[in-house]
């Protein structure tokens, strides 16, 4: 009894038919989060303490959402982000997720965990679909050497790494439910021991030791603009300009890592006025993810200063409960949601997102 696809009207929608259709492992490794999940739901409702102050009488006949994001044209702004074990959702894996975004012209994040190998995954694009590669960084760096290597032999156009990881989460749903293994894609070398569940099996590789020391490091061995994965203080977004970097996510990684760490859209406006008091807005570009399930949110987001979004959960989760089409309809969905927004606060083009248009009073922390 699942809902046909075209009573999905919302992103929100397909996580509830995600819920009662996907296998408990499945649904226990992408729904979960850290300890009391308080993060997980913040990133969600801090959305909701940002009001909208439109224009009104604006010719809004010809809406553009189209952007930029690290030289890549996009038709709307947000882009799939990296999450790990696609396979566990749909056999297809990542695959799918790579063809979603190639119809709706968006960029796709590539996990260093993912299901698919990665050169399965760069087949997979057509023409000049832009990917990005997320990296968790091994203890054993003549491996991660290889990996940046690869990918931008392979054209990969920009270095995300995680920088929020350097011990997984607890999750504790992820660890209550039996995790089989899907064949994934695992770069450890090692043996997997499942009973904490399937994130920590598959990400003891991760070097703890990483520091800001390390970052010019990787500025010598690729050419790929590099970004920051999951900063999460303003004071770290000015050291991420000092070293030279091209980008930062704003991110607390869904949720599933620091719980009580704060949503990336309220450091998004923490940061948006210290860099703006400095006058450093336009040194980095500045991307966030978590909870974004509507255009208002990707909207509120721009209006702060960012660049782009990144969304994760409602892709996986349309891609369990529907596969590829399932994909396609939430993308077309936030595309929909995104020319009737623009309209109804006054705006034809992203360059004319601005912070007039919000009222962050109830966002607190700045
Ligand atoms: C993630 N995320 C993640 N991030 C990362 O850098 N490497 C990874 O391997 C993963 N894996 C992963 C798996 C699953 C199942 C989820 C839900 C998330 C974090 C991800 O990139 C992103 O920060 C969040 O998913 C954004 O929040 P929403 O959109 O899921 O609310």
């Amino acid at each position: 009894d699942k809902p046909l696809l075209e009573q999905c009207y919302n992103l929100l929608d397909f996580e509830a038919v995600a819920k009662k259709t996907m296998k408990k492992g499945a649904w226990g490794y992408y729904s979960s989060a850290a300890d009391d999940e308080v993060t997980l739901r913040e990133n969600h409702e801090a959305f909701h303490r940002i009001w909208f102050r439109p224009k009104i009488l604006v010719d809004v006949k010809n809406v553009d959402f189209s952007t930029t994001m690290l030289g890549a044209k996009v038709d709307i702004p947000f882009y799939v982000t990296a999450t790990a074990l696609g396979k566990l959702g749909n056999p297809e894996g990542e695959v799918l997720l790579t063809k979603a975004a190639k119809k709706h012209n968006v960029v796709q994040m590539i996990p260093t965990l993912a299901s698919c190998s990665f050169d399965e995954i760069v087949d997979a694009a057509e023409g000049d679909q832009v990917q990005w590669l997320q990296l968790y960084v091994n203890s054993d760096r003549k491996i991660t050497q290889r990996i940046i290597e690869h990918a931008e032999k392979r054209g990969c156009k920009a270095l995300f790494i995680t920088v929020d990881a350097p011990q997984l989460g607890r999750r504790e749903k992820d660890m209550r439910s039996k995790f089989e293994d899907q064949g994934t894609n695992v770069q450890s070398g090692q043996t997997t021991d499942n009973s904490q569940g399937a994130a920590r099996a598959i990400s003891s590789f991760i070097d703890p030791s990483l520091s800001w020391k390390d970052i010019p490091w990787f500025q010598s061995v690729t050419k790929m603009p590099i970004i920051l994965k999951g900063v999460q203080r303003a004071e770290d977004v000015l050291k991420a300009i000092e070293v030279g970097v091209q980008g930062v996510v704003l991110s607390n990684h869904g949720g599933r890592q620091l719980d009580f760490a704060r949503s990336g859209v309220e450091v998004l406006a923490e940061t948006m006025s210290v860099l703006r008091e400095l006058g450093l807005e336009n040194k980095i570009e500045i991307f966030i993810d978590g909870g974004i399930r509507r255009a208002t949110d990707i909207i509120k987001a721009l209006c702060l200063g960012a660049k782009g979004v990144g969304i994760g959960r409602p892709f996986l989760y349309a891609m369990s409960a529907y596969g590829l089409e399932g994909v396609d309809r939430a993308m077309s969905l936030l595309k929909d949601e995104m020319e009737m927004n623009m309209r109804l606060i006054g705006c034809t083009s992203v360059d004319q997102l601005n912070p007039s248009l919000i009222d962050t009073r109830n966002l607190g922390s700045h």
